[in-house]
Formats: C-alpha cells, sequence, structure tokens
C-alpha cells in the first residue's frame, strides 16, 4: 500500500484523474473499475474536462461499477447507473455497451450477481479500480463482516450507510436498503487499485483502514492485502493517521512520482 497525501480536496482529485488518464493512455481498452458517491463527483467532472480538452479518449474503455441499489431502475435518479450517466457516460465518447453496473432489477440476483463475476472475467480482470469508502469503512457495499474473499453478492446495508446514503435521496424513506455489490475478493483481484478519501468526516476510518489490523469489520482494511494499492488523501483524511511523515517522505522520494509532485 502507499499513501500519498495532497493538501487539498482538489489536488488528491486531480491526482487520481492523472493516473487514470496515464493509464487509459497506455492502455486504450483499459478494463476501468468505477465507484459512486459524493467524492467521486469531482473526479468525473475532472476526466470529463480531460476529454474535452486534452483528447483524453474512452472509445474503447470498458468499465465495471462496484454496486448498485436493489429495486432501483436504471433512470431512477437515485440509481447509480443513473449517476454514472449523469456525471461521466453522457459526456465522454465511451460505448454505453461497454459500460456495466449490477442490474438491481434482476429477478433473479444470484444469478445476476454471478453473471457479473463472469463478465469481468471475460474481460481479463479488472485493470484498475477506483474506490471511495463509506464511513463504516466499506468499499463498494462490502458492509462490515464482509468475507475478506466474498465475490459480486447482494447486501444488507448498515445502518451508518443507509444514515450516511440517505442525505442524497429526496425522500430518505425510499432509499432501498439492500445492494448488490463486487465482493472483497473481486476487489482484490483487480490488478492495480486507487481509493480515494476527502475531508474530516473520513479521517477516523481512514487510519482504521491503512494503520488498523486487517478485519471484516472494515473492509476497507483488506486492501493491505492488494499488491498496488494506492491512498490517495486530502490532507483533513489524512489527519488522524500516524504515518503521515513516512508517506509524504516516500512520496517525494519515489523516482515513480517525479511527474505528479
Ligand atoms: C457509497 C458507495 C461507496 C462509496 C461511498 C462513499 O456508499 N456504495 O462505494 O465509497 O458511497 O460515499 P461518499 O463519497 O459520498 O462519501
Amino acid at each position: 500500500m502507499e499513501v500519498i497525501i495532497k493538501p487539498d480536496r482538489a489536488a488528491a482529485t486531480l491526482l487520481v484523474a492523472r493516473l487514470v488518464d496515464r493509464e487509459l493512455r497506455a492502455n486504450p481498452s483499459l478494463v476501468l473499475g468505477l465507484a459512486t458517491g459524493r467524492t467521486m463527483e469531482a473526479l468525473y467532472a475532472e476526466l470529463v474536462r480531460m476529454h474535452h480538452e486534452d483528447g483524453l479518449d474512452f472509445s474503447l474503455c470498458r468499465t465495471f461499477n462496484l454496486d448498485e441499489y436493489e429495486g432501483l431502475a436504471p433512470d431512477d435518479p437515485n440509481s447509480y447507473r443513473h449517476f454514472m450517466h449523469r456525471h461521466l457516460f453522457s459526456k465522454i465518447n465511451i460505448d454505453r455497451r461497454n459500460t456495466h453496473l449490477p442490474d438491481g432489477m434482476a429477478r433473479d440476483l444470484d444469478a445476476e450477481c454471478a453473471r457479473y463475476e463472469a463478465l469481468i472475467a471475460d474481460c481479463g480482470g479488472i485493470d484498475l479500480q477506483i474506490l471511495g469508502i463509506g464511513v463504516a469503512g466499506h468499499i463498494g457495499f462490502n458492509e462490515p463482516l464482509s468475507a475478506l474473499r466474498s465475490r459480486t453478492r447482494e447486501k444488507a446495508l448498515s445502518p451508518l450507510t443507509l444514515k450516511q446514503n440517505a442525505a442524497l435521496f429526496s425522500d430518505p424513506v425510499q432509499m432501498p436498503t439492500r445492494g448488490i455489490t463486487m465482493g472483497v475478493g473481486t476487489i482484490l483481484d483487480s490488478h492495480s487499485c486507487i481509493l480515494l478519501a476527502l475531508g474530516r468526516d473520513k479521517a477516523a476510518i481512514v487510519a482504521r483502514a491503512v494503520e488498523g489490523p486487517i478485519t471484516s469489520m472494515v473492509s476497507a482494511s483488506a486492501l493491505q492485502l492488494h499488491a498496488k494499492c494506492r491512498v490517495i488523501v486530502d490532507e483533513e483524511a489524512a489527519s488522524a493517521l500516524e504515518g503521515q511523515a513516512y508517506y509524504r517522505w516516500i512520496f517525494d522520494n519515489e523516482p515513480e512520482w517525479d511527474a505528479f509532485r
């Protein structure tokens, strides 16, 4: 794991966008894992800008989102499919047939989860997975006690997640209480991943995920097992980390980061 601390939200978000840009230019048919949530909105805005102003080309890119609510149609304003359409897919030159999210309306949810796993495997696995972190420590909707080897499946959302995400629903009682999510094991199988966490609200959970024990109570802590995981945070989200000086030293001295300092 590598932890990179940037001065503010904009700088942390820009670094993630530049890393996506680098991967996509190196491999135009990149299999990109995507996330939702407020943290991702500025990242997608930056990728849209890069598409329009710098010619970043998504025409061959394939995407898999981490999760979707159960029971929300793709055109429901609160569905993650709709979120992705609004913030990214409708604003770049991606082929809609290459954009994948679990189908929260599927009649047979177990079959849908198996289909999603098979589709990821057919594409050769996820090259770069983008992740946010929920205040419950989840990645995707892998709520506390999610097995570290879990695969795509349906999950009940935890009370903390229901509280955190209800704010995004105009009528919070309409928020689904279940979702389909890639498993922790699915995420760990990605070839590389980046977790972006911003703001003081995330400081405590970022510290538990990065410096605490690996535990299914904090599914993001499983990323310590990932062979190529970057955690990119702003000063506020980094504020509870004990190893800040060390992480900064690595970033300042690793030749890999020369172009990104
Ligand atoms: C949702 C998503 C997660 C995301 C989290 C963070 O719960 N299912 O994948 O990490 O939101 O949300 P925010 O960026 O709004 O803090």
